[in-house]
């Protein structure tokens, strides 16, 4: 029986989605793809899955990049739909109404790194390396990349990733703020496992606020920015969680919310 590409499991509310190709550092082909699309539209629709924690099998890769052995033989035609391909399936992640953690557990290259950018939130092991090393290949990022770092962090640090190629340190991902958080590698899965909990006992409805106003943010001018935010908080007020939520203040207990 020939090994899944995607190994899921959920408890708790978290749904852990691990890419299985170690053999191949999780490089995304086709296949790859598609199942992390399949997957991800599963997660949103499921209402037993409050937050999703996305990473790589074996002890060397997150993801390596996009399948350069699949690559290597495309058309213009065929890499503009490879691109498209992985593109839609990671702003399909952006645009989850549920918060996402990429668990960087070693090589973040390439499409890895458009994939963990892609999530909401990202902890690193301090044994990764990130970067866009397409230019080595001839290539550039075709997964929202070149977007999405300059979103991160700014045109400087894009263009010296992108421009050079060279891999960085988790440190210095930290320091540039492409991830959230370093952690010894041997703490990984525990401090994304903690980040997860509290995520998934939190109001499913503001978190889900919470993050179209970011996604909207983003990419609006800020009048519209704030006028969307205070539509979105007036919003709150038709939900359980909030009464819920304030009124657990008042009694000095923990709230219990239930996304409705
Ligand atoms: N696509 C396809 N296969 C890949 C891959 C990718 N992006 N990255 C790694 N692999 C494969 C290797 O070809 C090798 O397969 P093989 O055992 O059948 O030869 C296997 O994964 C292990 O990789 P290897 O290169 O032997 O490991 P390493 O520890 O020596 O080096 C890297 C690790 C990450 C530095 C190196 O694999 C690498 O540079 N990968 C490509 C990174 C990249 O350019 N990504 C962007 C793609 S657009």
């Amino acid at each position: 029986m020939t090994e899944p590409l995607l190994l899921i499991d959920t408890a708790d509310g978290i749904r852990t989605l691990r890419i299985n190709r170690p053999d191949k550092l999780n490089a995304l082909n086709a296949g790859v793809i598609d199942a992390l699309d399949a997957a991800f539209a599963d997660a949103g629709r499921d209402p037993d899955v409050r937050v999703v924690v996305l990473t790589g099998a074996g002890p060397k890769a997150f993801v390596a990049g996009a399948d350069i052995a699949e690559m290597h033989a495309l058309s213009p035609a065929h890499g503009r739909d490879f691109s498209l391909r992985g593109s839609r399936m990671m702003r399909r992640i952006e645009r989850l109404p549920k918060p996402v953690i990429a668990m960087i557990n070693g090589f973040a290259l390439g499409g890895g790194l458009e994939l963990a950018m892609s999530c909401h939130l990202r902890i690193a092991a301090d044994t990764a390396k990130l970067g866009q090393p397409e230019i080595n290949l001839g290539l550039i990022p075709g997964f929202g990349g070149s977007q999405r770092l300059l979103r991160l962090c700014g045109r400087a640090a894009t263009l010296e990733l992108c421009l050079t190629g060279a891999p960085i340190t988790a440190e210095r991902a930290l320091q540039l703020g492409i991830v959230n958080r370093v952690v010894p590698a041997a703490e990984l899965e525990a401090e994304t496992g903690r980040l997860a909990a509290q995520l998934a006992t939190a109001a499913p409805l503001a978190l889900r606020g919470l993050l179209d106003c970011v996604n909207i943010g983003g990419e609006c001018g800020l009048e519209e920015g704030l006028e969307y935010e205070s539509a979105q908080f007036g919003l709150m007020f038709a939900t359980h969680d909030m009464r819920e939520g304030t009124a657990a203040f008042l009694d000095k207990r923990k709230p219990a919310f239930t996304g409705t």
